[in-house]
């Protein structure tokens, strides 16, 4: 089987009536309906790092994996007791929001309980925080990680924002006379050679309606892909760069340096091309692995905001998109960004079967990729 005949394999046109295949006109490979039958498992298999493929065929694998999720459950309602909090999740993988926690003043217990649960779930909301100051969002995030500036490592402003007293603050404000929303899937600042490793996200002021930000959790996507399909991504890696700029490359499949789990690491906003494929053959694969990665409801969770809700998320496991439909009303965020506190582990990476860690390259100078565009 050539290259060509495997990826049209793997992303076969979808839908009810694919048998007609000479009646489809589209390449329709989003949504899961007419997949393999294993496709009800897939994300929850993903949770536990199970194996959806064994699943299908051996019930004593599936009992144990069914056993693992309801004991993880257990395991994280347990430990957020003990520290006072409680969670309401969104969805089963990704998203949830805690109650219990003052973010102004959280204990050791609930911070260290509030790290644990970042990490399994990708990205952690609270509600009726609107009370913390400044200087107390930044003290949180410090409790969580280093922070940075609005890119991170980035030591300047973003391009629009005036100088101000909290250059640890990237203002988000949106209003009748100056729309905006970030609203196109992306992981923060992957155009950079350190990119940050998560966002505290909160809302000053949130629109009556619309506004939402919505989360994808990229474990269960690449978890999900066809085997031959992460065979041939592995190790592999893609130009990423603003405005359409190489500066930089990164591992497809990302290695989370502390949960060592893969995550599908390519984003429309900043992602280029595959190093090293034709250009028809890379956007041909990236536009397929697209429509799967942003198609698919079992992925996501949908938070709809209300002044003083924060998003705390995590960049090397999810992506997120702010859904721009709320003009013209305002919507003021603020965000701190989070940085690894190690260095070895910011710069995004792959892991072998050998534990070896395999780096992207950065494809311009630091002074360039530290000045805004
Ligand atoms: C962001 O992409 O950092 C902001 C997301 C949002 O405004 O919801």
């Amino acid at each position: 089987m050539t290259r060509q005949q495997a990826m049209e394999d793997i992303f076969k046109a979808r839908g009810m009536n694919q048998a007609k295949r000479d009646q489809r006109a589209d390449g329709w490979i989003g949504g899961r309906a007419d997949t393999w039958t294993g496709h009800y498992k897939e994300v929850p298999a993903s949770r536990v790092s199970a194996d959806a493929r064994r699943m299908a065929g051996d019930s004593d694998y599936n009992a144990k994996v069914a056993e693992s999720i309801r004991s993880a459950d257990a395991a994280i309602d347990d430990s957020l007791a003990i520290a006072g909090l409680s969670i309401e999740p969104l969805c089963p993988s990704i998203g949830v929001i805690v109650h219990g926690v003052d973010l102004a003043d959280p204990s050791d217990a609930q911070i260290d309980a509030i790290r644990e649960l970042y990490l399994v779930r990708k990205v952690v909301f609270f509600r009726d925080q609107g009370h913390i100051t400044r200087e107390e969002h930044i003290t949180f995030g410090q409790h969580i990680s280093d922070t940075g500036y609005a890119y991170g490592r980035q030591h300047s402003l973003a391009r629009r924002e005036l100088p101000n007293e909290h250059p640890e603050i990237l203002r988000l404000y949106a209003s009748e006379a100056h729309p905006f929303a970030a609203s196109n899937w992306h992981s923060d600042v992957t155009w950079s050679n350190r990119p940050p490793l998560g966002s505290i996200l909160l809302a000053r002021k949130s629109p009556p309606v619309g506004g939402d930000t919505v989360f994808v959790d990229a474990y269960a996507l690449w978890d999900a892909l066809d085997p031959v399909l992460k065979r041939f991504l592995e190790g592999r890696t893609a130009m990423h760069g603003r405005g359409g700029r190489n500066e930089v490359t990164h591992p497809i499949c990302r290695t989370h340096p502390v949960t060592r789990r893969k995550a599908l690491y390519v984003n429309p906003t900043f992602t280029n091309s595959i190093t090293g494929m034709a250009p028809d053959e890379s956007a041909r694969l990236l536009s397929d692995l697209y429509a799967k990665m942003y198609s698919t409801p079992e992925y996501q969770c949908r938070f709809r905001w209300q002044e003083g809700s924060v998003a705390m998320w995590d960049n090397r496991s999810c992506q997120h998109y702010a859904v721009g439909d709320f003009w013209p009303h305002d919507r003021e965020m603020e965000r701190v960004t989070l940085l690894d506190r190690s260095a070895d582990d910011e710069i995004p990476f792959w892991e072998d079967a050998d534990g070896i860690r395999h780096f992207g390259e950065l494809l311009t100078s630091e002074e360039e990729i530290s000045k805004p565009v």
